[in-house]
Order: structure tokens, then C-alpha cells, then sequence
């Protein structure tokens, strides 16, 4: 058994517990969140789940003082990543932090020099890559079906940022902003599906629609809700971003192409279809990939959740590395930051960024 400890039991915590419930050798022990309101909905889910025990503290450092967890998933807000990371460094315990890894690159900074003295393992939950349709894409990608991918569009059309407890994420200051918070996820997936590292980024984007009625604390939301992001990679291909939060209308959420010179593959979520649309024009062919139903209903997030946690509790029984590294997270993060930089200034940021742990 690997025993697991949670700290952050909000939605995405909440997550995590249901699909680590699937896993088998998963142990969960221990739970911590300061609030009440997201430890009783941990309880609730796992009096329905648990074969053994599990404790639940206020507390992260009194949940890791009196545990001894092989294992611990950090589902906190964004801007506590780094610090309670640091918290953690000393124990020989696995981490998979929830992305993004962190907010800012002198946090990066930080957490690079950390991870080279801590006892603990570092891993990032940028988990897009395992939902089943996008892995059967971006396999048949990496097989060379399209040819050498030249342009990759990656449309993410979907519903505004929902409500998160003491509304964490409606201020930049908190989340990175949108193209951190949200889009390291579709950056992650640009590095990772055209293998290459992006040298120029140009974004334009704004808030014109959503959370300008909304005020806490006297302050108005300051997160955008629309951009289009274009990347320029080192090997001379080329992607976009568009992303809108108004769009809970869309029929499909995520839709992903790449082309080359043989032609172009897609894939949409939820639609789950991978259609190949050769330039012969004998196409399209369309492969429809499922994922087990016990994945789907237990997130929101199309199975990622539970693939992803799948290996990382491979990698935790057998001493190995997690794919998804520190460097993964902070270089998704570093394209978020050089996007937010752009928008700021108007003008295309050359990566990589001066403040960045990595120079090449
Ligand atoms: N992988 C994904 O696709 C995905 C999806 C949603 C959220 N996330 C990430 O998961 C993290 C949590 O997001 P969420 O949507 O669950 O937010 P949430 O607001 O629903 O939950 C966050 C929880 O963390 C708790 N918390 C805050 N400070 C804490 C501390 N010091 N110790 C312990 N608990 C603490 C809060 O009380 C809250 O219960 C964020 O980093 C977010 O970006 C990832």
C-alpha cells in the first residue's frame, strides 16, 4: 500500500479523493484544509470510500508532523504552492503539486534551487496529456501521421472561472492570471506535443465579459476572460492559442489540431474523436476513443485525473521519476508569464525570459 496524505480539499482535492479511491494500493490517511466546509465534503466522500481510517487536521504541518505519508497531493490555491513546498521539502515523501507549479519565476527560481537539496520528490499535475482521446492524438502525432507538425491549434471555448473558496481565484496576485492559471495546461501541451521549446511569444487578449459584476473586498476581478496566444518554437513551428471563458455554449470544449505537410489530425473534448484528414482528400476517417466510465464520473476533467494519478502511483511504487517534472511546470508557467508580459506591453516577449532558472 502507498499511503497518501491530501493538503486542500476543495474541488480539485475532492477530485483527486475520488479517483485515488479507484486506485488499487492506493491508501488515503490523511486529509488538511483550513476549511471546514471543504474537509466535510472530503469526509462525505470518503465515508463511501474508505476501508481504513483516514484523519483529518486543520492543519497541513500537524497532518505531515504526525503522519508518515509515502505520498502527498497538494491541491491549494496557486500562490501557496511554492511556500508550502518549501514547508515539505525535508520529508521522503513523493509531492505532486497541482498545477500551476507555482506564480511566479522568482518562485521558480526558488523551487529549482530547493528541489536540488530537498529529500522530497517533485511532481506537477499538468494532467491534459492523459485524457484518453488527447494521449491517442498526440501518440499518432509523435508517430509522424501528419508529417513533422509545422502549426498546432489548440481552442479552448468554455464557461467562466466558477466560485473557489474565499474566491481565490478571481485576482491575478492569486492565480498567476488566466494564462497561467488556466493555460500552463495548454502551453504544457504545446511543448509536449511538439517536442521543442518556444522561443517568441505574442499574446492579445482582455476581461470584456465576465466576473465585472462581481466585488470583494471593495476590488473588482482583475483576471482577462479571452486571448489569442501565438508561439513561435525553436525547430520553426508555429501554435495558437484562443481561449474565451464566455463560450459555456460550445458544443466542444477543447479542440486540437496539427498539421503538416501529409495532412491534419484533430481531436475535440468532449467529443472524444480523433479524425485524420489526409491531403489526398480520401478523408476523414474518425477514430472515437473511449475512457472507462468509472474515470469520466469521477472528475471533471474528461479521465485525466485518474490516468494521471494512475502514474504517478506507478512511479511512487517503483521509486521512479513522475513524466511530468518540476522543469514541465515552470516552463509551462514561464510561457503564461510571457504572455501576460506581452499583453502588458503590446509587444512579442523573446523566450527564454531573463528571469527564468532555464537558459536554453
Ligand atoms: N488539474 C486541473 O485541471 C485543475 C482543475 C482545477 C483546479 N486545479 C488546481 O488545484 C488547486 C486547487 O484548486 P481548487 O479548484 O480545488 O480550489 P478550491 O478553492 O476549491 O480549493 C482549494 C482548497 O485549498 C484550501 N487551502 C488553502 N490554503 C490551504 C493551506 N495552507 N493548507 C491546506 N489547505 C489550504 C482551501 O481552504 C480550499 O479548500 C489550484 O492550484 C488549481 O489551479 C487544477
Amino acid at each position: 500500500m502507498i499511503k497518501y496524505g491530501l493538503i486542500g480539499a476543495g474541488m480539485m482535492g475532492q477530485e483527486h479523493l475520488a479517483n485515488l479511491n479507484l486506485i488499487d494500493g492506493a491508501e488515503i490517511a490523511a486529509i488538511a484544509d483550513p476549511d471546514q466546509g471543504s474537509l466535510n465534503g472530503a469526509r462525505a466522500m470518503m465515508q463511501n470510500h474508505a476501508h481504513h481510517p483516514v484523519t483529518y487536521y486543520d492543519q497541513y504541518q500537524e497532518m505531515v508532523a504526525r503522519e508518515n505519508c509515502d505520498a502527498i497531493i497538494l491541491a491549494t490555491p496557486n500562490h501557496t504552492h511554492f511556500q508550502i513546498v518549501r514547508d515539505l521539502a525535508h520529508l521522503e515523501t513523493a509531492i505532486l503539486i497541482e498545477k500551476p507549479v507555482c506564480t511566479t519565476m522568482a518562485d521558480a527560481q526558488a523551487l529549482v534551487m530547493l528541489e536540488e537539496t530537498a529529500s522530497c520528490r517533485l511532481a506537477v499535475g499538468l494532467e491534459y496529456r492523459y485524457m484518453p482521446p488527447l494521449t491517442q492524438f498526440i501518440n499518432r502525432a509523435h508517430a509522424g501521421e501528419a508529417g513533422p507538425v509545422r502549426m498546432l491549434s489548440i481552442r479552448e471555448h468554455r464557461f467562466p472561472f466558477l466560485p473557489k473558496v474565499d474566491n481565490w481565484n478571481r485576482f491575478n496576485e492569486n492565480t498567476g492570471g488566466t494564462l497561467v492559471e488556466k493555460c500552463c495546461h495548454f502551453f504544457d501541451l504545446m511543448r509536449h506535443i511538439l517536442r521543442d521549446e518556444p522561443v517568441r511569444v505574442y499574446a492579445s487578449g482582455a476581461q470584456d465579459v465576465n466576473h465585472l459584476d462581481e466585488t470583494y473586498d471593495g476590488r473588482t476581478p482583475d483576471i482577462i476572460d479571452n486571448a489569442f496566444v501565438v508561439v513561435d518554437f525553436r525547430g520553426g513551428a508555429r501554435a495558437i492559442l484562443d481561449l474565451c471563458m464566455y463560450a459555456e455554449g460550445s458544443e466542444q470544449q477543447e479542440v486540437i489540431h496539427v498539421v503538416g505537410a501529409q495532412g491534419k489530425l484533430e481531436v475535440s473534448i468532449p467529443g472524444a474523436d480523433v479524425t485524420w484528414s489526409p491531403r489526398d482528400k480520401s478523408g476523414p476517417f474518425v477514430e472515437h476513443v473511449d475512457t472507462p466510465e468509472k474515470a469520466m464520473l469521477a472528475g471533471q476533467h474528461h479521465g485525466a485525473t485518474y490516468f494521471q494519478l494512475q502514474a504517478f502511483h506507478q512511479a511512487v511504487t517503483a521509486g521512479e521519476p513522475f513524466p511530468i517534472t518540476v522543469e514541465d511546470g515552470i516552463r509551462s508557467l514561464e510561457m503564461g508569464i510571457a504572455a501576460h508580459r506581452s499583453l502588458a506591453t503590446g509587444q512579442a516577449v523573446s523566450l527564454p525570459l531573463e528571469d527564468t532558472p532555464y537558459r536554453t
